[in-house]
């Protein structure tokens, strides 16, 4: 079989990635890697350790052993803050509840990542906060305040501000929990679009079959801590592992 990157190096792998919290072992040895403008999504179950993956990629929580590289850099040897704040500028995070600033406009939630770390003009953020809520299909909302708004379009806003550094690897860590089936589906086709429009590189952890299904160019499994398999998503239905049959098929 080709391999997925054709021989590239991978923009993103983690080599035997372990976390253990006090005597339970979450992270068992994680092995994945992904290739630059592909699309993968990580499927688990509910508490199979996918936050706590996701959060070993941007420093949130430091693995037991095992290696971490993320475009060029050995992220598991990082010695300092400052090493992992160039690296947020292009690692982009959707956090599952969105974690938008209850206490700020639409604007200021965008423009918070452009204030701390470019010196762009307030026009020049405001220009640009405009294309980042057209980027995500919303109009002129920039006055709004987070509680006026459904969950589909904090989502939405929640994804521009993750956009605004241009980033070159997004991870969303279940972007359709909470929402209806056809928000969930509105944004699955958004997170597609992104990656084509802008060439980014997407990881999407959830245990949503559907949005899987929807944007994935390859699906790997977590089970017990490890990776069972990574497929191009069209072979994951043919899998005769009945742990991924339970998973698809319930
Ligand atoms: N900071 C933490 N301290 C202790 N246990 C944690 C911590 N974060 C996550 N866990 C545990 O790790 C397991 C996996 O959690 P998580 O990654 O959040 O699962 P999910 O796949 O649903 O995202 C759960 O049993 C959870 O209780
Ligand atoms: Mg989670």
């Amino acid at each position: 079989m080709q391999s997925p990157g054709n021989g590239k190096e991978p923009i993103l792998s983690a080599e035997g990635v372990t976390k253990t919290f006090e005597d339970q072992p979450v992270l068992t040895g994680i092995d994945l890697s992904l290739f630059e403008r592909e699309s993968m999504v990580l499927l688990g179950g509910s508490g199979s350790g996918k936050s706590v993956f996701l959060s070993t990629l941007i420093g949130l929580i430091t693995p037991d052993a095992g290696r971490i590289r993320i475009l060029d850099h050995e992220v598991t040897a990082f010695q300092t803050e400052s090493e992992w704040k160039e690296l947020w500028c292009n690692v982009g995070f959707l956090f599952q509840g969105s974690a938008l600033f209850d206490s700020m406009n639409v604007r200021d939630n965008i423009a918070f990542p452009l204030d701390v770390h470019t010196d762009l003009s307030r026009a020049e953020i405001d220009a640009k906060v405009g294309r980042l809520l057209s980027m995500v299909g919303l109009g002129n909302i920039q006055e709004k305040m987070p509680s006026e708004l459904s969950g589909g379009m904090q989502k939405r806003v929640a994804l521009a501000r993750t956009i605004a550094m241009e980033p070159k690897i997004v991870l969303y860590d279940e972007p359709t929990t909470g929402l209806d089936p056809i928000t969930s589906d509105t944004i699955a086709d958004l997170i597609r679009e992104l990656q084509v429009r802008l060439g980014i590189t997407s990881l999407v952890v959830t245990h949503d079959i559907r949005l899987a299904f929807k944007v994935a160019d390859r699906v790997a499994m977590l089970h017990e801590g490890k990776i069972l398999l990574t497929v191009p998503l069209e072979e994951i239905k043919k899998s005769t592992d009945p742990r991924v049959r339970e998973f698809l098929y319930g």
